[in-house]
C-alpha cells in the first residue's frame, strides 16, 4: 500500500534493509539469526523451567526472581527491565506475569497464584547484542473448559500466524490468519498491543496487528525476524490500562491468553527462534 519494499544487499548478500517509504525492516544474515536463535533458545528455556514450577500458591514475584537466577547463569540481560514506552515508568521487572483478565504487562509481586487461575509469563533477554522474546499462558492447577479453550485457541492463532510467515506472503495475511482463527471460535484479537520485529531493539519495525488494517502490508522477505504475539480475549477486544501504568486488562473483566514465538523468515519458511 505504501510502495515496494527494496532490499539493500549486504556483502555476504543476505544481510541489509528493506526500505519503504514509512518504514525500515531490518534483514538479518544468517549470523545474525545464528545469534537470534541462541538468545531466544535461552527465553525458551526460562518459560519451560517456569512451566515447570508454577503452581498453586507461588507468587508471580517467585517466577520472577527463577527467570532473573536463569537470564543471569545464562550470561545474558533482561530485555524488559528498565524498558520504556512512551513516557511510562521503566518496567521494573524481567517478565512480564498477568493473571485472567489481565491482558499483556502485568508487574510480578506478591501476588499468589490459585488453583483455576491463568498466568500469561512474558520474557524477554538481551544475548550477545540480540534480544529473545516470547510468551505463553500457563493454567494453573485445573482450570475452566472455557479457559482451556481460551488457551488452546490462542495457541493455535499464533501458529496459524507462524504458517503466514514464509517469502512471498504478505505481512497482512499473518494478521488475517491470527484474525480469522480467533474470531471463528468466538473470541476477539486485541487491537491496542501488537506484535513486532525483533532483533538488536526489542522493537523494530514491523508493528504486526493481530487483526487485518488498512496499514502497511509489505512482502515478507528471508531473513526478516518477527515476534508473533496474538493476544486472545474471551470477550471483547477492548482494553483499559491500571494506574500502575503498565498492566493492562480486559475493558469487561473476562479472560485474557497471550502466546508469543520470535521467528525468522527463511527459504524454508518459517523458523521458530524461542524453542528448546
Ligand atoms: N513481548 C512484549 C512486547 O513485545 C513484552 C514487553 S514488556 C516490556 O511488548 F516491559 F518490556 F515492555
Ligand atoms: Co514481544
Amino acid at each position: 500500500m505504501y510502495g515496494n519494499i527494496r532490499p539493500l544487499k549486504s556483502p555476504d548478500g543476505r544481510g541489509g534493509i528493506s526500505v519503504s517509504k514509512h518504514n525500515v525492516i531490518i534483514i538479518k544474515g544468517p549470523k545474525e539469526i545464528a545469534i537470534m536463535r541462541d538468545a531466544n533458545r535461552i527465553v525458551a528455556e526460562i518459560l519451560a523451567h517456569l512451566g515447570e514450577i508454577i503452581r498453586p500458591g507461588i507468587t508471580t514475584g517467585e517466577l520472577d526472581a527463577a527467570a532473573d537466577a536463569m537470564i543471569r547463569r545464562a550470561k545474558a540481560d533482561s530485555a524488559f527491565r528498565g524498558y520504556r514506552m512512551r513516557d511510562n515508568t521503566p518496567y521494573p521487572a524481567c517478565v512480564c506475569s498477568s493473571v485472567n483478565e489481565e491482558v499483556v504487562h502485568g508487574i510480578p509481586g506478591p501476588r499468589v497464584l490459585r488453583e483455576g487461575d491463568i498466568v500469561g509469563i512474558d520474557v524477554g533477554v538481551m544475548y550477545k547484542g540480540f534480544v529473545g522474546d516470547a510468551a505463553a499462558t500457563f493454567p494453573i492447577g485445573q482450570i475452566s473448559p472455557e479457559a482451556h479453550r481460551l488457551l488452546t485457541v490462542t495457541r493455535q492463532a499464533l501458529y496459524k500466524g507462524i504458517e503466514q510467515a514464509k517469502p512471498g506472503n504478505r505481512l497482512q495475511d499473518i494478521s488475517g490468519a491470527i484474525q480469522d482463527h480467533v474470531e471463528a471460535h468466538g473470541f476477539s484479537a486485541v487491537r491496542d498491543f501488537v506484535g513486532h520485529g525483533v532483533g538488536r531493539s526489542m522493537h523494530e519495525p514491523p508493528q504486526i496487528p493481530n487483526y487485518r488494517t488498512p496499514g502497511w502490508n509489505p512482502r515478507l522477505e528471508v531473513g526478516m525476524t518477527l515476534a508473533l504475539e496474538p493476544m486472545v480475549n474471551e470477550g471483547t477486544w477492548r482494553v483499559k490500562m491500571l494506574s500502575d501504568g503498565w498492566t493492562a486488562v480486559t475493558a469487561d473483566g473476562k479472560l485474557s491468553a497471550h502466546f508469543e514465538h520470535s521467528i525468522a523468515i527463511t527459504d524454508n519458511g518459517p523458523l521458530i527462534l524461542s524453542q528448546v
